[in-house]
């Protein structure tokens, strides 16, 4: 059996990050070699794919976001299904790329997130898709649940990507921002020649959330999400309707902040698919509006906590929102002169970044080495992240 501790003299090891983001549009499996650990780690990729959940697990899924449909039964079987559905990703991954599991070191998963309540009086996270059942099914050494251990601390246990920003990018001369717009979108500024103490990373607000939700119901389920933005870009901004939604309480918070489906979930979609219809402008003109609620929120977020302590020199975009052509244009705008590229520009796939984080991660936690940005995250102390599950 794979041992964890043969792992602490491996040169290079082979390991996999498993991501699920707040969209849940499906499992993202990214297979990596990383040499070193620490801020001297290498990493390179040899593989990433996302595999979509099932039409099925994902509504299922999103009946556990909510308080009204989640049941406790479901929330128990559901981490084991997950954990399997994950574990099934690595294995069709490996087949495919001509990989077998005995060539793979480790895994790092990061689950899916159903609740996350970092502002409750007692605060919490859940991240579902049970290790144990990863590290059975494999064959793979598994850690998983990597923000607990922050939350513990009293940190809201996000966004933990600060520490991969830190890691892969040189901000020796310039002040880099290096944003990542999922379901949620989330912002790491490292300021030109800072250490890993003047971080400052958070949610920045929405991402894709409310824009899925709301293109999923006007196409009456038909499409998921608006490829490319090729809906909203025919559509014009209603103003008046930008401003009532810049006006969430949550854009309002000064970081280190994190948010979810609780603040920007289905109600809440529904909710502007109302506004939407009151204000009689077309979907075309919601979604626009949508998405500059989006931009609009970063930018804003940039202007109040990130300029008065550091300029941007450039923004790197990653995730699921770098793909919409129309959101990545109206980014350049609204941050014009300041450069905005896809990350990928910088030779790390854009698509794989989170992925490739949470198999960094796990190879430092094999190391024993601190993982958490206590100024991005709030938490009192710096943390080792994540629990291991031998197979
Ligand atoms: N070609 C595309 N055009 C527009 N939006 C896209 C495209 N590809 C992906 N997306 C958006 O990105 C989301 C997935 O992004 P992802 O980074 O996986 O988010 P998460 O981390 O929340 O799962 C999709 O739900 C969709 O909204
Ligand atoms: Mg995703």
């Amino acid at each position: 059996m794979k041992q964890f501790i043969d792992l602490l003299d491996k040169e290079k090891k082979t390991v996999i990050g498993l991501m699920s983001g707040t969209s849940a549009d499906g499992v993202d499996v990214a297979v990596v070699d990383i040499t070193g650990s620490g801020l001297d780690t290498e990493v390179s990729l040899i593989a990433f794919e996302t595999i979509q959940y099932k039409p099925e697990i994902r509504a299922r899924i999103f009946d556990l976001f909510s308080v009204e449909t989640a049941r406790v039964d479901e929330i128990c079987t559901m981490n084991f299904e997950i954990g399997k559905i994950f574990a099934e990703s690595v294995l069709a991954v490996l087949d495919k790329i001509g990989m077998a599991t005995e060539q793979i070191d480790l895994i790092g998963s990061h689950g899916q997130t159903i609740h996350h309540l970092p502002l409750g009086e007692i605060p919490a996270t859940l991240q579902i898709g049970e290790p144990a059942v990863i590290a059975h099914e494999t064959g793979i050494p598994t850690i998983a649940d990597f923000r607990v251990a922050d939350v513990a601390a009293g940190g809201e246990g996000a966004p933990l990507i600060a520490y991969i920003d830190y890691m892969l990018f040189d901000n020796s001369t310039e002040t880099i921002g290096l944003l990542n717009i999922g379901g949620i979108s989330n912002l790491t500024v490292l300021p030109a020649g800072g250490s890993i103490d003047v971080i400052q990373a958070s949610d920045t607000g929405p991402g894709n959330m409310i824009l899925d939700a709301c293109v999923e119901e006007m196409t009456h389920g038909e499409k998921q999400f608006d490829e490319d933005g090729k809906m909203a870009q025919q559509g014009t901004v209603c103003k008046s309707l930008l401003d009532v939604w810049l006006a969430h309480p949550y854009l309002e918070l000064t970081p280190p902040k994190t948010t979810g489906r609780e603040a920007f979930g289905k109600s809440y979609a529904e909710n502007c698919l109302q506004q939407i219809k009151a204000h009689r402008i077309s979907d075309y003109d919601g979604l626009a509006t949508l998405t500059a609620l989006t931009v609009e929120s970063i930018a804003d977020y940039v202007k109040r906590f990130v300029a008065p302590n550091s300029a941007l020199d450039i923004l790197y975009v990653s995730g699921g929102g770098a793909q919409n052509a129309f959101m990545m244009r109206c980014l350049a705008e609204a941050f014009y002169p300041v450069p905005v590229m896809d990350v990928g520009e910088k030779g790390i796939s854009g698509d794989a970044k989170e992925a490739i984080a949470f198999a960094i991660f796990a190879n430092e936690a094999v190391h024993g080495n601190y993982a958490n940005v206590p100024n991005a995250t709030g938490a009192s102390c710096r943390k080792v992240l994540g629990k291991f599950v031998c197979p």
